[in-house]
């Protein structure tokens, strides 16, 4: 089933809706980063230069990535009517584009919670602009990938019914969330080479994707 108008399209056109959509984005992403910089889920982006949040919202991941790495230059990139209603306090630098026709160059590009809501088409194409934005692995390009992977993270039924219940809502809104072997073939034909997944608060993973 095909939606007639995409959360994104209906955000352009109703501005209560696309406010709804971006304070809820800002409430999950302060919840979920604050623990992903934590430990392990930090060293992903210790030592970058620069990042740009695709899809980034109002900005609460790439302000937080700032905040615990200020020698990371960190830009969010979002649609023009989101990008004009974000709260710029000077931490990170706001830019409007369309993900699928380009993406800011930076050494690391983040994706979280934005690549679930695409078909795996629009994925590659979204991933194919995130590459060309990026330098060579040598140089430390990569893209990180914040969403669940199906069937990652510790093996209880909490955890287990949480990735199903996502895989719903997304369904709802014309998207999905992805096993392992699902997001491999995306990777692969974008033009990556190689990732390393590492689950982050049970039921969601952080993916570094390397060109
Ligand atoms: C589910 S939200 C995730 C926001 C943020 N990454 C987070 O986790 O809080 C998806 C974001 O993708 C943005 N988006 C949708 N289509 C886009 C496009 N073509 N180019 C850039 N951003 C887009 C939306 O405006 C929205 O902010």
């Amino acid at each position: 089933m095909e939606l007639v108008t995409s959360p994104w399209d209906l955000a352009k056109e109703d501005g209560r809706y696309s406010r709804a959509i971006n304070e809820a984005c800002v409430t999950d992403t302060s919840f979920v980063m604050d623990v992903a910089l934590r430990g392990l889920g930090g060293d992903v982006f210790r030592g970058l230069t620069s990042l740009v949040d695709v899809g980034g919202g109002y900005g609460a991941g790439a302000v937080a990535i700032a905040k615990a790495f200020p020698d990371v230059k960190c830009t969010v990139m979002d649609l023009q009517q989101v990008v004009s209603e974000a709260p710029d306090d000077g931490v990170v630098q706001f830019v409007a584009g369309d993900m699928f026709e380009s993406v800011p160059p930076a050494q690391a590009a983040l994706l979280k919670n934005v690549l679930d809501c695409w078909s795996d088409e629009d994925c590659v194409k979204i991933l194919r602009q995130c590459k060309k934005a990026i330098p060579t692995r040598d140089d430390g390009g990569k893209v990180i990938i914040i969403n669940v992977v199906v069937g990652y993270g510790p093996k209880n039924i909490a955890v287990k019914e949480t990735q199903v219940l996502y895989d719903m809502f997304m369904m709802s809104v014309d998207g999905t969330e992805r096993e392992e072997h699902e997001w491999r073939k995306i990777f692969l034909e974008a033009g990556f080479g190689d990732y390393r997944i590492m689950p982050i608060l049970g039921y969601q993973s952080i993916i570094e994707v390397f060109p």
